[in-house]
């Protein structure tokens, strides 16, 4: 079968389009044909060996997939073969077949086409996470969304407005806010112009957002802790633009406000039942229209690597999908 692989870290043009030979799945595994799998932030990482874990050369990246079982381990009891399905492999999605662990995959609905499927389990289960379980987020809150058009940005916004909060949505030009207005943002900043800072203190009459979400880092970081209410939460989901930013953490005690770290993947492998519970929450929410993942552009297998730099230019909007 044909695979993207990674035989050595580095920029996505390194990455080898080749064919290679797939094993059977063992005990509690099964052996996927994936139709989609879609492009994270993350998978741009760890083929640079600069994510939080480093698989083992030469390996396979992608994480987020959709398609139908061809084999099933030994005590696998909630598949069969020809089943859909949706799941995550943290890593071997851009390829025709991966083996997957049983526990991380849930049958499709014939309601979702597959691309949609292998767009919202990391995207939204990451912002579901984040603003149910470590924000706390309430109706009538403000949340403030960095980074708000891009793949855990434009979910934040959706649940948000989903969730009874006002949100606020910042990104970096005009195009990219209208896509967050037409997902549910209230009021935008476009942060390449205007100052975050005064801008959030505005919309929220002096009184700073109750939830600042940010997966973008750098310069933003701060000026969103400066702006954030009495009691805020702000959380850590990631660090697109590079920088890790350090806080200077009398800007806490100030707002008496808390700064969550979110980690989604080490979430759902320590407490599997809580994020299978989210995962079907948000599959509701799908499938009856209430969440609608919006697909920037599709790629062929063999196109993997452009789509990988197509995201490291901050060109997508939402999610790109690599289609099988
Ligand atoms: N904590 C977790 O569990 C978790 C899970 C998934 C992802 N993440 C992290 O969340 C972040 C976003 O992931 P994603 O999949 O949503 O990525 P994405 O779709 O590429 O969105 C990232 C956004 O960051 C902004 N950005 C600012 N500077 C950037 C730069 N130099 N390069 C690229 N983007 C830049 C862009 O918006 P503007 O152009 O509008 O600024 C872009 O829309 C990543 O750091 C990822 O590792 C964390």
């Amino acid at each position: 079968m044909k695979a993207i692989i990674c035989e050595q870290y580095g920029l996505p043009n390194t990455l080898v389009y080749k064919d290679v030979e797939i094993g059977q799945p063992a005990a509690g595994q099964v052996r996927v044909g994936i139709k989609a799998c879609s492009v994270n932030f993350p998978d741009t990482l760890i083929i640079q060996g600069l994510y939080q874990f480093k698989p083992p050369l030469p390996f396979t990246p992608g994480n987020d997939i959709a398609g139908v079982v061809l084999e099933i381990g030994e005590g696998v009891n909630h598949l069969k073969v020809g089943d859909a399905i949706f799941g995550f492999t943290m890593q071997g999605g851009f390829a025709e077949e991966a083996i997957v662990p049983a526990h991380q995959i849930f049958p499709k609905p014939d309601g979702i086409d597959f691309p949609i499927a292998a767009s919202f389990l990391l995207a939204y289960g990451t912002s579901y996470h984040a603003l149910k379980d470590r924000a706390k987020l309430k109706a009538g809150e403000t949340l403030v969304v960095l980074g708000a058009s891009g793949g855990v940005g434009l979910a934040a916004v959706a649940l948000g407005k989903l969730m009874g909060a006002r949100v606020i949505a910042a990104a970096s030009s005009e195009d990219k806010l209208a896509l967050c207005v037409a997902n549910g943002a209230d009021a935008t900043i476009n942060y390449e112009k205007e100052d975050l800072k005064k801008r959030i203190k505005e919309l929220t009459d002096g009184k700073g957002a109750d939830v600042i979400y940010d997966p973008v880092g750098g310069a933003y970081s701060e000026a969103a802790l400066r702006a954030t209410a009495w009691e805020g939460r702000f959380l850590v989901v990631g660090f697109a633009a590079g920088d890790i930013p350090k806080i200077p953490l009398n800007l806490t005690l100030l707002k008496g406000c808390q700064i969550v770290g979110v980690f989604w993947g080490e979430f759902a492998k320590r407490f599997p039942k809580e994020n299978k519970r989210n995962s079907l929450e948000l599959l509701q929410w799908v499938l009856g229209g209430k969440l609608k993942p919006h697909i920037h552009a599709t790629y062929p297998l063999a196109d993997t690597p452009k789509a990988l730099e197509e995201m490291m230019a901050r060109k997508v909007k939402g999610k790109v999908v690599v289609v099988i």
